[in-house]
C-alpha cells in the first residue's frame, strides 16, 4: 500500500511537470533554433464565428505586409512566416488558439486578437509564456493596462474608446446637434459597455440628456420588443457600440419599425456584411468612428490600398489595414531588437516611436496605447463615405 502511494506521488509530480512545462512553453516562448532561417509569428484570429470578417481582413493585412518585407530579404536576414490559429469568435477559443500558437508553433509573438473581449481571453498566456502580444484593433483601455499597471507583453496598433467614443459623443452634439440620445448596448462585450460610458459621460458634458439604456446580447436575433421603446424615447439619435452582425439586424428592424433619427455606431460597424444585413437604404443617415478610411489621399494610404486591391481584388477596410499596421509594427520592433527573441521584441516594442503606417504615426504611452486620429464615416446607400478626420 505504502509502496503504492509513494509512486503515485512520484506520478502526479511528473504529470505536474509536464503540464507545467507545456503550460509555460520554454519560458520566454518560442525560442527558435539560432541558425533557423525563419521568424513564426502567430495569428490568433476570429476567422470564423460572428465577426469572421475582421478576422480574415486582419489575417489578409497581415499576410501583404510578410510578402512585402519578405520580398525584400525579410528581416534580420530571415523570412517571415505567419501562422495563424482559428478563435471563432469565442474567448474559450481565443485561449486555446494562443495556447497552441505558443506552446505547439513556437512562435515569437502573437498578432490579434481582434475583438476586445478575445484578447482579454489570451491575456494570462502571452504573459505568463512571456511571448508579446499585438491586438491590432482592441480598443478597450483594459486590454494594455489594468488595476493601475501596463500589462508588460500586450501592445495593440489601434486608438482607445475614450477617444473613438468621444469622438461620436462631440460628433452627436456638435455636428448633428442632437440634445436627447438612446444607447443601445451589446451586454455581452467589454467593447459595448465600454463605450457606453464613455459616449453617456461625454455627452451630458455637451448638455446632452441621455434619455433611455437599453441592452441585447451577442446571436440575439430579434430585438423589436426593445427597439418599440426606443422608437417611444423619441430621441434625436441612437447610439449602438457594437458589431455588424447584431447592428445590421437592429439597423434593419429599427428602420422597420419607423425609427427615422441618426443611428451612430463605432469600429465594429465597418464590415462589408453591414450593408448586406440591414440593407443600403436602412442604413442611410449612419455615422460610425473608424481607423482610416480608404480615401484617404495621404501616399502611404494610397500604396497601400493598391497593393491590397491587387492581391484580393477588394478594397481594404480598416482591419486590412491594421492587420498591415501590426505586422509592420512588430517587423520594426524585430529589427530594434536585433534578435527574433521575445523579450527583446516586448522591450522594443514598448519603445516604438514615430512609426508612419497606414492608419497613422504610432508612438507607443507608457500605457501601451498609441495617440492616433480617427474618421467618421457616413453610410450613403450601402456605402461608406469619409465624412471628416477628427486628431486627438
Ligand atoms: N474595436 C473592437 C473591439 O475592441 C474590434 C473592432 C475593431 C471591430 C475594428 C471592428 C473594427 O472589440
Amino acid at each position: 500500500m505504502a509502496k503504492k502511494k509513494w509512486w503515485s506521488l512520484i506520478g502526479l509530480a511528473v504529470a505536474a511537470t509536464m503540464v507545467a512545462g507545456l503550460v509555460a512553453g520554454c519560458g520566454g516562448g518560442g525560442k527558435p533554433a539560432a541558425d533557423s532561417k525563419e521568424i513564426k509569428v502567430g495569428g490568433n484570429l476570429e476567422l470564423t464565428g460572428g465577426i469572421a470578417t475582421f478576422g480574415q481582413s486582419t489575417a489578409n493585412g497581415i499576410k501583404l505586409a510578410f510578402k512585402e518585407v519578405n520580398a525584400g530579404g525579410g528581416v534580420l536576414g530571415k523570412q517571415l512566416v505567419f501562422v495563424s490559429a482559428d478563435n471563432k469568435s469565442e474567448p474559450s477559443e481565443s485561449t486555446n488558439a494562443i495556447t497552441k500558437l505558443i506552446t505547439q508553433d513556437k512562435v515569437v509573438a502573437v498578432l490579434g486578437a481582434v475583438a476586445t473581449t478575445n484578447t482579454l481571453a489570451a491575456v494570462q498566456v502571452a504573459t505568463d509564456n512571456k511571448v508579446p502580444v499585438i491586438s491590432p484593433t482592441s480598443t478597450n483601455p483594459k486590454v494594455t493596462y489594468d488595476n493601475g499597471k501596463t500589462r508588460d507583453f500586450i501592445f495593440r496598433a489601434c486608438f482607445i474608446d475614450p477617444f473613438q467614443g468621444t469622438v461620436m459623443a462631440n460628433f452627436a452634439s456638435k455636428s448633428l446637434k442632437a440634445k436627447t440620445a438612446v444607447i443601445y448596448t451589446d451586454n455581452s462585450s467589454d467593447y459595448s459597455k465600454g463605450l457606453t460610458e464613455v459616449f453617456e459621460k461625454t455627452f451630458t458634458e455637451l448638455g446632452g440628456k441621455v434619455v433611455a439604456k437599453e441592452a441585447f446580447l451577442q446571436k440575439d436575433q430579434d430585438f423589436k420588443a426593445t427597439l418599440t421603446k426606443i422608437k417611444a424615447a423619441n430621441a434625436d439619435v441612437v447610439f449602438i457600440p457594437a458589431y455588424y452582425e447584431e447592428v445590421g439586424r437592429i439597423v434593419k428592424q429599427a428602420r422597420d419599425l419607423g425609427i427615422t433619427s441618426p443611428l451612430l455606431g463605432t469600429d465594429g460597424w465597418d464590415s462589408p456584411k453591414l450593408a448586406e444585413i440591414a440593407g443600403a437604404g436602412a442604413l442611410n443617415n449612419g455615422y460610425f468612428s473608424n481607423h482610416y478610411s480608404p480615401e484617404d489621399k495621404d501616399p502611404m494610404v494610397v500604396k497601400f490600398v493598391e497593393a491590397y486591391k491587387k492581391e484580393y481584388n477588394q478594397v481594404p477596410d480598416a482591419m486590412g489595414a491594421l492587420g498591415y499596421d501590426t505586422a509592420m509594427m512588430l517587423v520594426d520592433a524585430i529589427k530594434r531588437a536585433g534578435a527574433a527573441d521575445p523579450i527583446k521584441i516586448k522591450d522594443a516594442l514598448a519603445a516604438t516611436k514615430n512609426l508612419q503606417l497606414v492608419s497613422g504615426i504610432v508612438t507607443l504611452n507608457e500605457k501601451h496605447d498609441p495617440i492616433k486620429s480617427a474618421v467618421i464615416i457616413e453610410m450613403k446607400d450601402g456605402k461608406q463615405v469619409f465624412k471628416e478626420k477628427v486628431n486627438p
